[in-house]
């Protein structure tokens, strides 16, 4: 990933950093400069990231977080200010998806399936669009999927959930633009991480069938989406919002 400090003196905050998307996202922001909140369930992913991004000379914060739980992410980002001073990023990332077809789901998978992929990142812009409003600028950036765009098999509530939060951008989009606030998707596709490693097992036949009909040939790496997510919450976006932008390969084309 470039160096370039563009980031230098921003503080961001990226959720589900411990792994895949988000730690390249946070390494990524780290790298150029910002100072970055780990926001993860897993105290110890979210801590190993922090160390490597202290090991490399950057500047990062560790904190365990439940997206589900609003009180949690509240928390977070009062000590994002509290320890930086001030908060100028949210890269709200967290996903969580178990593939099963819709008749075989019940309701306690819709409950987190829902509570993880769309109210999570509702609990994210609630907490942190009062400290941007207060700064007088913000960037805020959603990963999506291309599920919530044309749908996947398998995925329908995550697919619902993902759909909810790309309409739930635009909305918000709307509402922050005149107190400086760009809201922006990303929406993955096939991307190669731990998530999808986790998804793809027993599916290996329909996973190739996918695969192969990917204009570009392969899955994405974790860093090309991270590319795109960096530039929708630099200032180089700073015209952009309301937007969703496709990382996948030329899967869909929308
Ligand atoms: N990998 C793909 O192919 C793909 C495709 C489309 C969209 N996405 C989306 O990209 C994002 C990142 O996915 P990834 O592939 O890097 O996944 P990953 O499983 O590698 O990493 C997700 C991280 O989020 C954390 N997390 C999960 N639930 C959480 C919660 N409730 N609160 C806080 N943290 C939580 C996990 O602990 C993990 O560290 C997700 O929103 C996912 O839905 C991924």
């Amino acid at each position: 990933m470039s160096s370039n400090g563009r980031f230098q003196g921003k503080t961001a905050i990226v959720t589900g950093a411990g792994s895949g998307v988000g730690r390249a996202m946070a390494l990524g922001l780290a790298s150029d400069g910002a100072n970055v909140v780990i926001a993860d369930l897993s105290t110890e992913r979210a801590e190993n990231v922090a160390k490597e991004i202290v090991a490399a000379g950057g500047s990062a914060l560790a904190v365990d977080v439940d997206v589900a739980d609003a009180a949690r992410v509240r928390a977070v980002a009062a000590k994002a200010v509290e320890k930086f001073g001030k908060l100028d990023i949210l890269i709200s990332n967290a996903g969580w998806d178990k593939v099963m077809p819709f008749l075989d789901t019940d309701e306690s998978l819709w409950d987190r399936v829902i509570d993880i992929n769309l109210r999570g990142h509702i609990a994210c812009a609630h907490a942190t669009v009062p400290h941007m409003i207060e700064a007088g600028a913000g960037k805020i950036v959603f990963i999506a999927s291309d599920a919530g765009r044309v749908g996947s098999s398998g995925e329908a509530i995550y697919s619902g959930a993902k759909g909810g939060v790309i309409a739930f951008s635009k909305a918000l989009a709307r509402e922050t633009a005149r107190k400086g606030i760009n809201v922006n998707c990303v929406a993955p596709g096939l991307t190669d991480t731990p998530m999808l490693a986790e998804v793809s097992e027993g599916n290996e036949k329909l996973m190739g069938a996918i695969i192969r009909s990917i204009p570009l040939g392969r899955v994405g790496t974790p860093e090309e989406v991270a590319k795109a997510a960096l530039f929708l919450v630099s200032s180089d976006a700073d015209y952009i919002t309301g937007q969703t932008l496709s990382v996948n390969g030329g899967l869909s084309m929308i």
